[in-house]
């Protein structure tokens, strides 16, 4: 049946400014890294999208190699945006990035212009698509020189094969050295995506300082620490979760007896607040507005919708911070 968006998909998704730059972002977004490879069901996948979209999530994030296998993830959302969603194009910001491995040689992974301009193409074919709105180095490359993987990203926007530029898991010092050298090449770099949840806070340690003085946005990837800070594994290891399908990076060890027990504890706290453990999480990574965007992802619709509700209570009181800080203290990874 052919598709048709909600009429009211911009009613209730609020939509947040990246950093100094015109773009505003849903304050929940999704991205494709799993559930949407050529392994998965193709009905299941568009439903996510499309739910996604009538629900006000306008920002997709791809990468090159998201699958598996490695690019079938962008050829899924090719195929969506071709039988449903290429009407909205203007409506949808979609994210790829390039920065691990690809294809086999020297120029198949990491920073070098070669790579990098070679993989934007190769993902615009896979999407179908004339441009993305956002192209991200991936990681940064610690041999080749920040000059040129900056380079790169200024030259795809010079092409008009990118609109804005962005980075990934660069430390504070890697971002402010591309943040410079992009601001010098006159292509300012709009967002860092980086990894972050409450269990792992690593940017509030000079990152999102760094964003803040420079008007760079972030958004942030795992916000649930792939499934673990939802109700999932309170009660075992469900056959179709992650951690049963091997897929990602969650690990069996993690769902070890003490982070159950913090798990437990923060979802009695989450009740209290009238929400999931999910949602509770979510957020937390948007509390007080430094991250513009939580980046979820997701293997079936109903967890999109209850996600989306996370932005219901969004405020916290500073005692349910520190219950939640001294739970969070005691899990073991
Ligand atoms: N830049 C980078 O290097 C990088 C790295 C990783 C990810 N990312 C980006 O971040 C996105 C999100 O990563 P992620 O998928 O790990 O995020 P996540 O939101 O932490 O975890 C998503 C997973 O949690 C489970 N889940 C989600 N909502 C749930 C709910 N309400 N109840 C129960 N389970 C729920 C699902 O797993 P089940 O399959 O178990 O149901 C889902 O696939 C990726 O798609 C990608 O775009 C970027």
């Amino acid at each position: 049946m052919s598709y048709q968006a909600n009429a009211n998909r911009y009613q209730t998704m609020p939509y947040a400014r990246v950093g100094r730059s015109g773009v505003k972002l849903p304050r929940i977004s999704l991205g494709l890294w799993n559930n949407f490879g050529g392994v998965d069901t193709h009905e299941n996948s568009r439903a996510m999208v499309l739910r996604a979209f009538d629900l006000g999530i306008n920002h997709f994030d791809l990468a090159n190699n998201y699958g598996p296998p490695a690019g079938a993830a962008e050829e899924t959302f090719g195929r969506i945006l071709k039988s449903d969603l290429g009407v909205y194009r203007d409506e949808l910001f979609v994210s790829t990035k390039a920065g691990y491995h690809m294809w086999p040689g020297p120029y198949g992974e990491w920073g070098s212009k070669k790579y990098l301009v070679a993989s934007l193409d190769q993902s615009l074919k896979r999407m179908g698509l004339d441009y993305v709105d956002l192209f991200y180095s991936h990681r940064f490359d610690p041999e080749t020189p920040l000059e040129e993987t900056m380079s790169a990203l200024d030259l795809v926007v010079r092409q008009g094969k990118a609109l804005y530029v962005g980075i990934s898991s660069y430390d504070p010092v890697q971002t402010k050295k591309a943040v410079d050298i992009l601001n010098h090449l006159g292509t300012p770099c709009l967002i860092h995506q980086p990894y972050y949840h409450l269990f792992s806070r690593g940017i509030e340690e000079g990152l999102l300082d760094v964003l803040d003085t420079e008007g760079v946005g972030s958004i942030a990837f795992c916000p649930l620490a792939q499934g673990l800070l939802t109700d999932k594994y309170l009660k075992g290891i469900p056959s179709d979760s992650r951690l049963a399908k091997k897929a990602g990076f969650i690990r069996e060890e993690e769902v070890n007896a003490t982070n159950l027990a913090v798990l437990q504890g923060l979802a009695v706290l989450a009740a209290d607040r009238g929400q999931s453990l999910a949602q509770m999480a979510l957020a937390w990574v948007l509390r007080g507005g430094r991250v513009t965007s939580a980046l979820i992802g997701a293997s079936r619709v109903s967890q999109i919708e209850e996600n989306v509700k996370a932005l219901e209570r969004l405020d916290f009181s500073s005692d349910e911070l520190a219950q939640i800080d001294a739970l969070a203290a005691k899990a073991k990874f």
